[in-house]
């Protein structure tokens, strides 16, 4: 019996570093001085440091109990306890009419295309780097016959606005045009960094739409980051908009969902939006349990990412030698976008390393780390922080961030 659960052991435990072997890279010489015994305690000490996205949290303990027990019903009839709560507490923390609940940020943000811009061959204007332009497979032409005009984002998320207007169709309804119906904005600016839109920006542009008749749609996926950093209620933001999309799932930690808010006419469109595109779902009252908390509890807690965020960012600008590039200035909330300063070094590869665990840096760090980070457009490196990265594991990033530059000083000395 002792001797089959030893051969099974042996056996898992083979094909476990046979498995692993991508990660550690540790070359057959070394394995030899690291018996097996080694290997496995290099392994369970390897930590992960998870910074590719906001997306990635998991519910924790509150966010679980409430989801088994939430109390639900029909969504579809409206007879969701859970949900109708939620969309009123939204609502309230808006300052808007209404909002529904609604799966993704990619189906908020198309509904308010299809609610803002009903004819065929309506017309929106945003920023050429916006989430809604660049990530959501052009959704809104896809599926809504809705004609974008991208102008040029800058780099604090906002975009030049005589540029806006010079843009804005006035021939409507002679037959050769477009209308222009909706420009939409993103706050915070994911591709930019996490960048706050200014209020003053916000109030300018609410002028111009006023003045020709278009509606404003906020892409606020992180809406809260925003307010957070600028410390204003959210109410504040939104006064300058029609309609916006908030979501859950990122920083504040639901495993789904979003907020669509607006007039009530709005949201009443936005229901039938949301039915046709397959969003109409029932007992969802056990996913709203989740969002709740993230409006009761999540809030709060986005301070921490922005510290942790800022403290990564400044330690890469001190680090020495110096690998790293980026804007100190423009790190306002909890995403971070930087570059490598090395000629023979990708973005890419980069990130690579950063995923990777030798045996050089357990032995220089005492442990492993796994840095987890996305290559970005533009040749970037982006990193997000979230409510699963302590401030221990900033540190641990920041470590293994220094490490990786010292080594490459090491390689190009060595190679000179
Ligand atoms: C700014 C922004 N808007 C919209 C979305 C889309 O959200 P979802 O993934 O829920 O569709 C994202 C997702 O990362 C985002 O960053």
């Amino acid at each position: 019996m002792n001797s089959k659960i030893f051969t099974c052991s042996a056996r898992l435990l083979r094909y476990c570093l046979h498995k692993h072997r991508r990660v550690f890279r540790v070359d057959p010489v070394r394995r030899m001085c690291y018996g097996s015994h080694q290997m496995a305690a290099v392994r369970s000490a390897v930590r992960t440091v998870d910074l590719r996205s906001d997306t990635v949290t998991k519910p924790g303990a509150a966010m679980r109990k409430a989801m088994a027990e939430a109390d639900v019903g029909d969504d579809v009839f409206g007879e969701d306890p859970v949900v109708n709560e939620l969309q009123k507490e939204a609502a309230a923390m808006f300052g808007m009419e209404d909002t529904l609940y609604v799966p993704t940020g990619t189906m908020g943000n198309l509904i308010a295309v299809m609610v803002h811009c009903r004819e065929r061959a309506d017309e929106m204007l945003l920023g050429d780097l916006s989430h809604i332009y660049i990530y959501e497979q052009g959704g809104s032409a896809q599926l809504a016959g809705v004609h974008s005009v991208a102008l040029t984002t800058l780099a604090d998320g906002t975009f030049d606005l005589d540029r806006l207007i010079s843009k804005i169709r006035h021939g409507y309804p002679n037959s050769h045009y477009p209308r222009s119906r909706l420009v939409c904005v993103e706050n915070t600016h994911n591709i930019q960094g996490g960048r706050v839109l200014p209020l003053s920006f916000l109030q300018e542009l609410r002028s111009v739409a006023d003045k020709f008749g278009l509606a404003v749609h906020m892409d606020g996926a992180r809406l809260m980051n925003a307010a957070v950093a600028q410390g204003v209620h959210p109410c504040v933001i939104l006064q300058h908009c029609h309609s916006v999309s908030v979501c859950l799932s990122k920083g504040l930690g639901a495993p789904v969902g979003t907020m669509l808010g607006g007039s009530k006419d709005f949201i009443q469109r936005a229901v039938r939006a949301r039915k046709v595109l397959g969003g109409g779902m029932r007992q969802t009252g056990i996913l709203a349990a989740a969002g709740r908390i993230s409006l009761s509890d999540m809030i709060g807690r986005l301070e921490e990412d922005h510290r942790n965020t800022k403290r990564f960012a400044k330690a890469l600008a001190e680090c020495d030698p110096p690998l790293y590039q980026l804007d100190l200035a423009s790190v306002e909330t909890n995403i971070l976008r930087f570059r490598v300063q090395d000629d023979y070094m990708s973005s890419d590869e980069f990130c690579e390393r950063m995923a990777r665990v030798d045996a050089e840096e357990v032995k220089a760090l005492g442990q492993g780390v796994r840095v987890l980070m996305f290559p970005h457009i533009g040749g970037a490196i982006r990193a997000v922080w979230h409510l699963d990265i302590s401030e221990e594991d900033t540190e641990l990033a920041i470590q293994k961030a220094q490490f990786v530059a010292q080594q490459l000083r090491l390689k190009s000395v060595r190679a000179a």
